[in-house]
């Protein structure tokens, strides 16, 4: 079936994602523009303090992004020059950059075919007297192997950072993800479950971690110093009271953000999974409690399917989509740095290359999934010669 040429503007446009903004978010951040404190008022404790309760955790460090809580998870525990870090090469790049910023290197293990997570199976043969830790990521609100690489952690001595961006409220056996490693780091960007526009969070029981995390997202200030006191070298990561008044009130419904996500995944499941040649994410087991952070189909490159020329034609009927995500190792200046040849994490590349992001976000009606569905299968039959 061919796409009929209409005029671009009669063809229906599904975007990517959407944030989720009610009424009382809208209310929450002019709320706070109505007082003197835009930045480093209450609502930055009381967003920290309701966030470390939310994941089970004794703290909570709120900054301006989630990549600037991963470089302050790697560099509170003193990772530097001349040490190794193992990572995942499929995921958003800064999970793997983070340890590039303190002058440490990334150190790749490739991924389960059907989690996408990194594969515990591979992770000792990567490990050296260099070793420092490990970032597993859980990719696509969907956990890693917890019970598997703590245990290869605690057999090398390593620490673990836990990179939750994609996964807030995800569980792995019954335990929320955030609570199992040294410490661990969540996103607020607004195609996440809950935004804060831009933001991040930092969570650890670990006191020490909390210290130097606090004082390094402010310039390095020292705590309860006066302001002009800096005792070490910092940042300004901070997160203004405009941006945590949003999460506060996010973070208030957002067990019923994730039920309307899960039920958006489950509408496209139902019916993606009767496509021949489209295969849906994978299933969770009861080890397993998903955050749906985005709806990743495959397509079948084995049979001849082009993951690119699937998504051109999605586009081209108004269907938003995208290659998430592209191995991190063959990106650019990683694959200059290191030499990184295609061939080097199998797994990974060929699922990189067989991945579409749908659109996908809370509140997405039965109408446009239906929509986004009957598209796919109008180009899976046309790519396949139907
Ligand atoms: C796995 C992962 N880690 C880290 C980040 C970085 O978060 P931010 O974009 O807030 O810096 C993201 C963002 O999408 C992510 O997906």
């Amino acid at each position: 079936m061919r796409n009929k040429n209409k005029n671009p503007e009669e063809i229906r446009q599904i975007p990517l994602s959407s944030p989720f903004i009610q009424q009382d978010d809208i209310k929450a951040v002019v709320d706070v523009l109505k007082t003197r404190w835009l930045s480093l008022g209450p609502k930055l404790p009381e967003f920290e303090e309701k966030f470390a309760e939310y994941i089970g955790t004794k703290y909570a460090v709120a900054v301006n992004s989630g990549t600037s809580a991963l470089h302050l998870a790697v560099k509170s525990l003193g990772i530097g020059p001349g040490d190794e870090v193992i990572v995942t090469p499929f995921s958003f790049v800064a999970s793997a950059n983070c340890v590039l910023f303190e002058g440490a290197t990334p150190v790749f293990v490739d991924v389960e075919p059907e989690t996408f997570n990194i594969d515990p199976k591979k992770i000792e043969e990567k490990i050296t007297s260099k070793t420092k830790a490990i970032i597993p990521v859980d990719i696509f609100g969907r956990s890693s192997d917890k019970e598997a690489i703590l245990k290869i952690a605690k057999k090398h001595n390593l620490k673990v950072i836990e990179d939750s961006a994609e996964a807030l409220a995800a569980e792995y056996k019954g335990k929320k993800v955030g609570t199992f490693g040294d410490c661990a780091i969540f996103a607020f960007y607004p195609n996440k479950q809950m935004t804060t526009g831009e933001g991040g969070m930092l969570v650890t029981d670990n006191k020490d971690i909390y210290d130097l995390c606090s004082s390094y997202r402010n310039q390095g200030r020292g705590a309860g110093g006066e302001w002009h006191e800096y005792i070490r070298l910092g940042y300004n990561y901070r997160l203004s009271d405009i941006n945590c008044a949003l999460g506060i009130s996010q973070l208030q419904k957002i067990d019923k953000i994730l039920k309307m996500r899960a039920n958006v995944a489950a509408e496209y499941t139902k019916r993606l999974s009767k496509i021949k040649g489209i295969k849906v994410p994978f299933d969770s087991t009861k080890d397993l409690k998903v955050s749906w952070f985005v709806y990743v189909m495959q397509v079948d490159a084995s049979k001849g399917i082009d993951r690119e020329k699937f998504m051109e034609e999605l586009k081209k009927r108004g269907v938003a989509c995208s290659d998430y995500f592209n191995s991190i190792h063959l990106m650019g200046f990683y694959k200059e740095k290191y030499s990184f040849k295609p061939g080097d994490f199998p797994v990974c590349e060929s699922i990189a290359k067989s991945t579409i992001a749908l659109p996908f976000y809370t509140g997405m009606s039965k109408d446009d999934i239906q929509y986004v569905c009957d598209k796919v299968e109008e180009v899976q039959a046309y790519l396949s010669g139907r």
